[in-house]
Formats: structure tokens, sequence, C-alpha cells
């Protein structure tokens, strides 16, 4: 670990302890897929098991401290002055598939401000973590986002639309036309979290998404803007201030991709 403010710390604490009992849940999972019951609730009860080791790391450290997260709500909801927000397994449906592609993210807010956050995938042993001011780090190593410089030659990455979506034809369409300017065909690798880790340190070039929850994308926000990276969110609702629609990339071709998404949804 590069960085050592206390947050940090307790934060690195909460995710290595509950990864624990997420990898071993994570190797049952080939057994359940194959019997009659499936994996769906021994995924739920996973889910909140992670939960309960995190929520109860960041509160010994901190029981006044504000908290968002993902299957319990919100807790302490008068304190925003600070504010951890979780969610203790993004890419639910990557892990209830025996799919090795999803983390822990946890962020930490000081007056609606994101301070600090950690991103772990536990499979991979890969923890992408960022302070501000102090940079942005995968493991021991300092990352950067990519230099890619037109749109036309970058990697992007996005999800969705969720099944409930109402405005699934936008999505789709919106995933036509970007991916009419572009060479690659665009990913979806179905962690949030993850496809911003992965734009900080330079594997894909940009990300955009519609319809996130605030706890899928705090950590990565300060993660990616300590790479070098910029993000921005789009259509903002001021109702609905935990929900997110955000472009996320490289200086360089951030332009080029808001032109492309936001000017056209605009219209
Ligand atoms: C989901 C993942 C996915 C995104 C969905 C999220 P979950 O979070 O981040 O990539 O497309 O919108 O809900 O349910 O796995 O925590
Ligand atoms: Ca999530
Ligand atoms: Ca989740």
């Amino acid at each position: 670990m590069k960085l050592n403010s206390p947050q940090i710390n307790v934060i690195t604490r909460a995710c290595m302890k509950a990864s624990r009992s997420l990898i071993r849940d994570f190797g049952e999972i080939e057994n359940l897929q194959v019997s009659s019951k499936g994996p769906g609730d021994f995924v739920t009860s996973a889910d909140k098991k992670a939960e309960k080791t995190i929520l109860n790391e960041l509160q010994k450290a901190h029981p006044d401290y504000g908290i968002i997260t993902e299957e319990s709500g919100t807790i302490n909801k008068s304190n925003l002055k600070n504010r951890w927000i979780i969610d203790p397994i993004d890419g639910t449906m990557n892990f209830l598939n025996g799919i090795p592609h999803f983390a822990i993210s946890i962020g930490y807010e000081e007056d609606n401000e994101i301070k600090c956050g950690v991103i772990f995938d536990p499979i991979k042993n890969e923890i992408f973590y960022a302070e501000k001011g102090n940079g942005a780090y995968l493991n021991n190593s300092r990352i950067r986002v990519s230099k890619k410089k037109k749109l036309k030659e970058s990697l992007l990455v996005t999800g969705g639309p969720k099944h409930s979506s109402k405005i699934k034809e936008k999505i789709f369409s919106e995933y036509v036309s970007v991916s009419e300017n572009i060479f690659a065909p665009v990913r979806k690798f179905g962690s949030a979290a993850l496809d911003l880790a992965y734009v900080a340190c330079g594997r894909y070039d940009g990300y955009w998404q519609r319809e996130l929850n605030y706890w899928d994308i705090a950590a990565g926000i300060i993660i990616l803007r300590e790479a070098g990276g910029f993000t921005n969110f789009f259509e903002v609702n001021n109702d609905t201030p935990l929900k997110k629609n955000i472009l996320a990339s490289n200086a360089n071709i951030h332009d080029e991709l808001s032109d492309l998404i936001i000017k056209k949804n605009i219209e």
C-alpha cells in the first residue's frame, strides 16, 4: 500500500476481511450451478455476509460516519460530513455464474466530495486505490490512464440496460451509434467498478453507462481522476441523487466521447 490516510487503511482492512469469505463462496459456485436449486440464494447470502463484515470493520473505526450501502441502504443519515459508500459485490451476475470478474468497492466522502476509494478484485488479487491529491495505484504500482488520442482507435466499455430500464431503446441506440464511430467492438464486462478501474490503469480508454447507482462508481471516480482521467455525469436528476449516468475516459478522447454521447442526447 502506497497511501496511508486512516480511511484508506480502514477500507483496505474491511476489503481484505470480506474477501476471505467471498473467495470461499466463489469456490462453491461451480458445485451449486449444477444443483437443482441453483446458486441464487447462496449468492444473496454471500453478498449480505460480505456487507456485514465490511460494515463491522468500518463501524468499529467510526461508529458515527454516514453509510450508503447497497444491501442495507442508508445508515446514520444525518452525517453528511463523513460517509462511506459501499458495494459489497459489484458484478453479482458474474459471481453467480462463476465468472471471476467482480469486486468489492468502497469510497469515502467528506462534505459530499469523494476523498478516497478502494476497488478490490479478490480473485485476480488486484487492489485499485486512490486518495485525493496522491495519485492512483494498482497493488504497489502507480497507474495512469491510456494515452490514446483518437476515439476511433479506442477500446470502450459500457454496461446495461437493466431488465427494468424504461429507456432500453435509447441505451441500445446509443450503443449502436458509439459502435459505428470506433473500430473495436464495445466491451461489456458486467462490473461498473472494475470498468472504471480498468480505464484508470489504461486497459480501456473510455467507459460510459446510464442508470447506475452511486455505490457502483463512488470509489472508481476518485481512482480514475487520480489516474489522470476525466469523469462527468450527464442528464443529472437532482431528485434522484444516487442515480448516475457517467462518462469516463482518458483526457485525450473525453471531448470526442462527450460530443458523441451527451450532445446527441440533448437534441
Ligand atoms: C451492477 C454492475 C453492472 C452494471 C449494473 C450494476 P451489481 O452492479 O455494476 O456492471 O451494468 O448496472 O447494477 O448488481 O453487480 O452490484
Ligand atoms: Ca454494483
Ligand atoms: Ca452489488
